[in-house]
């Protein structure tokens, strides 16, 4: 039926081409999806094109479909890599965020359940869980990213964070703002000051390997709305402010999921929680602040303020001595010149951590960059009066002088950093993204963290 359908109806198979017919009164439809060229069809293109695919059945009000997997095989995949891709793609595709809607809440469409078929005697267990644990990971870091920002405040996301560490294997520890001045985290005490909502530090610990293993350190850039402060940004780049706490999103969820799937890794992540507002105490430019490895910084714009939460975070986090340092942080716009919404940069002072993440890019299909650091752009911070300054004089390698500076309070370890400035937001719905937030990273750390040696 199938094969004669193709010839009649002159299905080409080309990328994206999906076809319904109607088989009979059990089976009722069967989707034809097309995956374009043989030879450059890869995990990329099926995780987007299935993605879209199940969009598009939802849409239609499909409440439930099944999968033959080896149709989806060109000889080139495992099949138990492919369930898992599959699971994955088709389950972060169909995320939706509607927390807020009221009106006509039973006309929104969801899919109940996917069946994937298989002639393998294999059960792909393992797999089904890790896509369905990292799933989940992407899904509550969208959503941290997409609740709205009167609501996701400081004391809100560690409040969160707290619940969340309830799960079996997670230690909880949270600083206040009283706590923050008190430990001399200067910087983060400055950004924080001029909201209601008051910073916060939320410190997770997950031990899945032996006592005597170094920790892995993931900060994660936690800014629940980033107005600019005094340098306040303008309409319409204020839009969408409440992502700037994409970096701390992920790293909560991805700690959970380790827990979860219980991999035996030794990790600890550090949140820093700020709101950046203007009143009568919030910091401003010329301010000289001391971080918390007493380093002091000048103020040359109160919106570089995602590296001065994240100076105090990972000095606080290399105090540790633990064996790297990962930051995932949305810290600049010039993210977006660099590689567009396509891919996220990267810098590293580690040739292990590059390794680790040019692998895990790969297997995560999160496309990742790297940018150097050269010596060179150290000059671009000093500062007149302080240690260095926030931002340099001119507006060039943006993406390189926000590394620049957080290397000042990395302390020689081996250190990687990602800037999500860009790709923690997709303006559109499109193959496994919804417009909103989205989860970047998530996939790309657990890869990292699936066998962390
Ligand atoms: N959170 C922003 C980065 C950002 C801006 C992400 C726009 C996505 C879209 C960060 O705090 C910021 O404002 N960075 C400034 C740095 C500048 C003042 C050196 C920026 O990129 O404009
Ligand atoms: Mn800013
Ligand atoms: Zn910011």
């Amino acid at each position: 039926m199938i094969s004669s359908y193709i010839k009649e109806n002159n299905f080409k198979a080309e990328k994206g081409e999906a076809k319904s017919i109607f088989a009979n009164k059990n089976v009722k439809n069967v989707v034809l999806v097309g995956l374009g060229e043989e030879e450059k069809y890869g995990f990329d293109i099926l995780s987007n094109t299935i993605a879209d695919v199940a969009k598009r059945l939802r849409d239609n009000s499909t409440e439930s479909f099944s999968i033959f997997l080896e149709s989806f095989n060109n000889g080139n995949f495992k099949d138990e890599e492919l369930a898992e891709k599959i699971a994955l793609s088709m389950l972060i595709g169909l995320y939706k965020f509607s927390d807020y809607k009221t009106k006509d809440k039973d006309k929104i469409k969801y899919v109940k359940q996917i069946t994937i078929i298989t002639s393998s005697s294999k059960d792909f267990q393992n797999e089904i869980v890790y896509a369905s644990v990292v799933a989940d990971a992407v899904s509550k870091t969208r959503d941290l990213v997409n609740i709205p920002p009167n609501v996701a405040t400081p004391e809100y996301v560690a409040y969160y964070a707290k619940e969340l560490s309830k799960k079996p294997g997670l230690k909880f520890n949270v600083f206040d703002d009283k706590q923050i001045e008190k430990m001399k985290m200067g910087c983060l005490s400055a950004v924080g000051k001029g909201s209601a909502s008051k910073p916060r530090l939320v410190v997770i610990e997950y031990n899945g390997a032996a006592k005597s293993k170094k920790k892995v350190a993931l900060v994660g850039k936690g800014v629940t709305f980033d107005t600019g402060g005094y340098n306040l940004k303008p309409y319409p780049y204020i839009l969408n402010m409440k992502d700037d706490l994409g970096g701390a999103a992920a790293s909560l969820h991805v700690i959970e999921a380790c827990a979860k799937l219980k991999l035996p890794v030794n990790l600890i992540v550090v949140a820093p929680l700020a709101e950046n507002m203007i009143d009568g105490s919030a910091y401003r430019p010329d301010d000289v602040l001391t971080a918390f490895n007493g380093v002091t910084v000048e103020i040359k714009n109160t919106d570089a303020e995602g590296r001065l939460i994240m100076a105090d975070a990972l000095s606080y986090a290399a105090s540790l001595k633990p064996a790297a340092i990962i930051d995932v942080a949305s810290l600049t716009g010039a993210s977006t010149v660099v590689l567009g919404s396509v891919g996220t940069p990267f810098l590293s002072t580690d040739n292990e951590l590059r390794e680790r993440i040019r692998n895990a890019s790969e297997k995560s299909l999160e496309k990742m960059w790297e940018l150097p650091l050269w010596q060179e752009y150290e000059d671009y911070i000093k500062s007149d009066v302080a240690d260095i300054k926030n931002i340099a004089d001119e507006p060039e390698a943006g993406v390189i002088i926000g590394a620049v500076f957080l290397k000042h309070f990395v302390e020689e370890l081996p250190w990687l950093h990602i800037d999500i400035g860009t790709t923690v937001w997709s303006k559109a719905d499109k193959g496994i993204l919804t417009k909103g937030g989205t989860g970047a990273t998530v996939r790309l750390m657990m890869e990292m963290l699936r066998d962390w040696k």
